[in-house]
């Protein structure tokens, strides 16, 4: 039986227990997240600003333009350290020393990220974008070479087509007119692009949204957490295991549509690379994995945000509009001189004299192609 006494002697152990731990966990964590000494002459984004915007799981481009940029201006910086991928990266925001670094791949060659990175369980480490050298050099032959093939015209329109239909059916009216969410339907349509064209495959996103394409989404939800992209050792203290499970699922899925693609091939990436005999089915899964995930995700914000800008702003809208129309009819313009004038008098045209009772035409086409009013006039197509 508890007398009081033991009580409270329990209740001291206790509180002495929790205050040790706690002590211990912060040195740790002080440990860990500190610059080492090595580093530590570099300008650092305070740790707590930067812990603080991945727990409140802030998008990247919101941290970078509220803390990153501003921090480099304040202090006139062209690297910042930052704390990403579970260690203290210099980050660098100077053009000349992005030229520098970028330009020098001996110096500084790719570094892999850490393997529990979820999106690095999904693309493997030995594709395209991971690799150095020699070895990225002949493999970005080969996806160059991919690339060569025609771009399906007809079917990207077919997509637009099905993707305005959906717009139709689904607009949310609310006090402010009607709305669609755009930034699903452009992640949907651009998954199908990509899915025709990469995997030769109807992934269906606009119109039903397929298993496959309910897990690429979860996929990518769950790849695009903050907190486990700053802390990737994370993943093994609080596993998500249904993450894992999805990366299987599709990378089994890739398995399956590229023995389909063996059997029946067809004009898409994967046939393509298919023609190589010495690729076994994993170098093909992880390229492909890559592939898709390069094509879809960078494609489908910048469709997106396109998109968003010109829907805010009607006159930059027009002005694009009007931008393309006009430019179409610079480049050949329908009537190529205007109707002839007759001078009257004696008159000066710029330095030049032209006497009276001389015809004259304003020659519409070049005019359009002078190179002293069109000074990046190289590379249009005027044929
Ligand atoms: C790469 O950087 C190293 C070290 O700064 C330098 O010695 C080398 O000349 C650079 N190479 C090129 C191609 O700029
Ligand atoms: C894909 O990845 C492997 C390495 O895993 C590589 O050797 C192969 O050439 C790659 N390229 C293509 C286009 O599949
Ligand atoms: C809209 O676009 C026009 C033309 O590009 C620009 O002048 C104007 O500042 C923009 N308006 C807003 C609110 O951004
Ligand atoms: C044209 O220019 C010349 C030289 O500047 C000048 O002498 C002449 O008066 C001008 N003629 C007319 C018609 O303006």
């Amino acid at each position: 039986m508890d007398t009081p006494y033991m009580t409270s002697i329990k209740i001291q152990d206790l509180t002495v227990w929790w205050t040790i731990s706690l002590l211990a966990l912060t040195y740790l964590l002080h440990r860990f997240l500190a610059v080492s000494s090595h580093l530590r002459h570099l300008p650092a984004l305070p740790i707590f600003s930067i812990t603080w915007s991945y727990i409140c799981q802030e998008p990247d481009d919101v941290r970078f333009k509220r803390l990153i940029i501003p921090y480099a201006n304040k202090h006139s910086e062209g690297v910042v350290l930052v704390w990403i991928f579970g260690q203290w990266t210099v980050h660098v925001v100077d053009p000349q020393i992005v030229y520098q670094v970028n330009g020098n791949i001996t110096n500084f060659p790719k570094d892999i990220p850490p393997w529990d990175l979820l999106l690095i369980r999904f693309t493997g480490r030995s594709n395209i974008a991971m690799r150095n050298g020699e070895e990225w050099k002949s493999l970005s032959t080969i996806i160059r070479e991919a690339f060569t093939t025609p771009i399906p015209i007809e079917l990207f329109a077919s997509l637009a087509k099905n993707l305005f239909h959906v717009i139709n059916q689904t607009p949310l009216a609310d006090d402010k007119g009607l709305k669609v969410r755009w930034n699903g339907l452009s992640q949907r349509f651009t998954l199908d692009a990509v899915g025709y064209s990469v995997l030769g495959y109807n992934v269906d996103a606009i119109s039903t949204q397929t298993q496959f394409v309910k897990d690429y989404n979860m996929f990518m939800h769950y790849t695009n957490d903050p907190l486990y992209l700053a802390l990737p050792i994370f993943e093994k203290i609080i596993t998500r295991k249904h993450a894992f499970e999805l990366v299987e699922t599709l990378k089994k899925r890739l398995v399956d549509m590229l023995l389909a693609k063996r059997m029946d091939p067809g004009d898409d990436i994967v046939s393509f690379l298919l023609r190589d005999p010495s690729l076994t089915v994993e170098e093909l899964r992880d390229n492909l994995s890559t592939l898709l995930i390069a094509g879809h995700d960078t494609t489908a914000g910048a469709i997106s945000t396109i998109v968003y800008h010109l829907a805010v702003n009607q006159t930059a809208q027009q002005n694009a509009r009007n931008e393309v129309i006009r430019e179409a009819l610079r480049i050949i313009s329908p009537s190529s001189y205007g109707i002839p004038r007759m001078s009257q008098m004696a008159t000066n045209l710029s330095k030049y004299y032209v006497p009276p009772n001389t015809a004259v035409v304003s020659n519409i086409c070049g005019v359009h192609h002078s190179e002293t009013v069109w000074s990046d006039f190289s590379g249009q197509s005027d044929s």
